[in-house]
């Protein structure tokens, strides 16, 4: 049985006892993890997406190329399939209907006053060849961070994107490229942790009426409900939390399954699952195990597994890139 509930009262010692006692299971008790491509070092693959055909989008951290990988080929390999100007790195993405995608890019932050923040919106047909082509592209002033995207389940040619150092939830209206702040909140910063290099606010995602947040920096997992337009209608409610775990554990980006059940990527080894009632327990990864930094999660069109994205390792023996896993979630007792 590889589900340990973790309660905010354990103590890092129990922790890692009960994280041990996982590992030392059986491993057909626990859900069945592959590797399905990693890249070569320096490159983190830093969020990836589910297309309706079950291939994946993945951004990295080291270039503005955009990758494709079809997880179900005999010899899963990942493909650049554009690259986008202006930018050196991407992150998160979200659908905003018709074939069209957001994704946003990232270059170093300039002297004047053009932004280093962009969101990039991408046409991909997947007739016969992937085809992936420039849409248009919305400068984002004023931030000097984004990362996890959702696109407004009413009006979805507008996303809400995640600035993890001023702890703000930015929309940004794709169509007429106007670019407001939906709501600042505490619970979005990094906090006076007094860790310099943890940001806040991470990933985001919509489901029911509520923005659900992580906050890498408080290593916090919350919501929001929200309106139409994005804005919070009431205070943060904070379901889940990784209290008594060592600081260098941090919730990265996640994704919904159909019953509701967060996958969360944590740092720096494992998946945590979080039930709709805030129940946590560590899905996938754990102490020596394949998982190199671990930065988002997305969830198979037909809900049997999750894809993992990791940043890989740069420091100590060996240096490795950034890999694309699949975890198997049917099967798995919960
Ligand atoms: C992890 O690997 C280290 C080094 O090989 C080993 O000492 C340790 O016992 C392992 N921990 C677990 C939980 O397997
Ligand atoms: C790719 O898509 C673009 C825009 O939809 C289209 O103009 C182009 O012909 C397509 N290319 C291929 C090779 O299908
Ligand atoms: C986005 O801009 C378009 C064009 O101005 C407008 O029709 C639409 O209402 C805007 N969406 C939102 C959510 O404000
Ligand atoms: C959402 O924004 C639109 C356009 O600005 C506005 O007309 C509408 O009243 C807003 N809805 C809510 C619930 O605030
Ligand atoms: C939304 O969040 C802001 C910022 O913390 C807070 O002041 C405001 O009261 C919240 N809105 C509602 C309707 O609760
Ligand atoms: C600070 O946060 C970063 C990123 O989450 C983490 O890698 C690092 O280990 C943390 N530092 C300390 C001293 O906890």
């Amino acid at each position: 049985m590889a589900i340990i509930p973790l309660t905010p009262s354990s103590k890092f010692r129990t922790l890692l006892v009960l994280l041990m006692a996982s590992l030392s299971m059986p491993s057909q008790a626990a859900p069945q993890a592959s590797q399905l491509f990693q890249f070569t070092y320096p490159t983190s693959v830093e969020n990836l997406f589910a297309l309706p055909n079950g291939c994946l989008l993945l951004s990295t951290s080291a270039n503005a190329d955009l990758w494709y990988i079809d997880p179900e080929a005999l010899y899963p390999a990942a493909q650049s399939v554009i690259t986008l100007p202006g930018s050196i790195a991407l992150s998160g993405f979200a659908a905003l209907g018709d074939g069209l995608y957001a994704v946003t890019g990232s270059a170093p932050p300039k002297c004047g006053s053009e932004s280093p923040m962009q969101v990039y919106v991408i046409k991909i047909g997947t007739e016969g060849d992937v085809n992936v082509t420039l849409d248009h592209t919305v400068a984002v002033p004023g931030t000097l961070s984004m990362d996890g995207m959702a696109a407004l389940p009413e009006h979805p040619r507008t996303v809400l994107t995640a600035d993890a150092i001023q702890g703000r939830i930015l929309r940004v209206n794709t169509s007429d490229h106007s670019v407001s702040v939906a709501f600042e909140h505490a619970a979005l910063k990094p906090g006076d942790g007094g860790n310099a290099t943890a940001q806040g606010v991470k990933g985001l995602k919509i489901r029911d009426g509520y923005l659900y947040f992580t906050n890498s920096a408080q290593r916090t997992f919350g919501r929001f409900p929200i309106n139409e337009n994005g804005t919070n209608t009431s205070d943060v409610e904070i379901l889940a939390r990784l209290d008594g775990t060592p600081n260098s554990v941090s919730y990265g980006d996640f994704s919904f399954d159909r019953a509701g059940n967060a996958f969360v990527a944590v740092h720096p080894q494992s998946v945590h699952k979080i039930t709709p009632e805030g129940a946590q327990s560590v899905f996938a990864g754990g102490v020596n195990s394949t998982f190199l930094e671990p930065t988002s999660v997305a969830v198979s069109n037909n809900g049997k597994s999750i894809y993992v994205s990791t940043a890989g390792i740069d420091s100590g023996f060996p240096i490795t890139g950034g890999q694309v896993l699949r975890v198997q979630v049917e099967g798995t007792c919960t």
